[in-house]
């Protein structure tokens, strides 16, 4: 493997450019390949026998584009398919779930935690499961919040209608008192200043990105494929669906322009 090959990312659509982001301010040395499944987007009402198709196509794809190394940029995926993953990828590849839960428990002083996600991420229970497991007498509250998704990927964030689903889907988790939210799902950091709006100063939120960017920064330095020093680098991004509407979305959220994006159906 070849230290100077790209880090592979992937998402359903706009979401795990949140992730890149982080890529980007942790490791600027480092190229990227970015996958936006946007034909498929939303991932979070899709079952495990599909999405596992889906991530399957996608981490081979990447691994065509001789990536050293794959984020799951998705939290679905990554706690639907991680395991199928892990086993059929040839290079090392990291999800979400842990780094967030170690994350959010380094961050809860009451220990009530809680979590919103895609109803797939939900049903899983990764997060509740992990944080049980890891932490000692945490209370977790999870909600899913299927609206937002495609809200974001439309570019609808200072909406209305961005209010009304984030008062339906926080006014409980705020009624049980959480002092840590985790952004379960990649498209929601994207919302992180409506949240913290909704929620005032108490809560604090983890977007799993930070973390788990941080942990593969350390496999890729343990494993000697980290880069070190500065690089030209390059960020090459693809789609299952329209490029040029990724693109759009893209801008608005990194506000910068990507560069090309191709569509490439898998
Ligand atoms: N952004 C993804 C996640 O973190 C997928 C959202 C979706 O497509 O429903 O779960």
């Amino acid at each position: 493997m070849k230290r100077n090959a790209a880090i592979g990312l992937f998402d359903s659509g706009v979401g795990g450019l949140s992730v890149a982001v982080e890529i980007y301010r942790q490791m600027p040395a480092e190229s990227t390949v970015y996958y936006g499944d946007t034909a498929h987007v939303p991932y979070g009402p899709r079952s495990a026998e599909e999405l596992t198709r889906f991530t399957k196509r996608i981490t081979d794809f990447l691994q065509g584009q001789g990536v050293k190394y794959i984020i799951a940029a998705c939290n679905t995926s990554s706690s639907m398919c991680l395991p199928v993953l892990k086993e059929s990828c040839k290079v090392p590849i990291i999800g979400l779930i842990e780094p967030g839960v170690k994350e959010a428990l380094s961050k809860t002083v009451n220990g009530k935690i809680g979590v919103i996600a895609t109803e797939a991420t939900i049903r899983s229970g990764a997060y509740e499961h992990g944080l049980k497991k890891l932490g000692k007498d945490i209370e977790v509250y999870s909600q899913a919040a299927p609206r937002l998704v495609p809200l974001v990927e439309t570019g609808r964030t200072d909406t209305y209608e961005v209010t009304e689903a984030l008062r339906e889907y926080l006014s409980p988790l705020q009624k049980a008192g959480i002092d840590t939210l985790i952004l379960g799902c990649t498209h929601y950091p994207f919302l992180a200043r409506q949240i913290e709006e909704e929620l005032g100063p108490g809560v604090r939120l983890v977007d799993p990105a930070l973390a788990t960017v941080r942990a593969a920064k350390e496999e890729l330095c343990r494993l000697g494929l980290a880069i070190n020093g500065v690089s030209p680098v390059s960020h090459c991004f693809y789609v299952s669906g329209r490029p040029d509407a990724f693109r759009a979305a893209a801008v608005r959220f990194l506000k910068k322009d990507i560069g090309p994006v191709k569509q490439v159906i898998l």
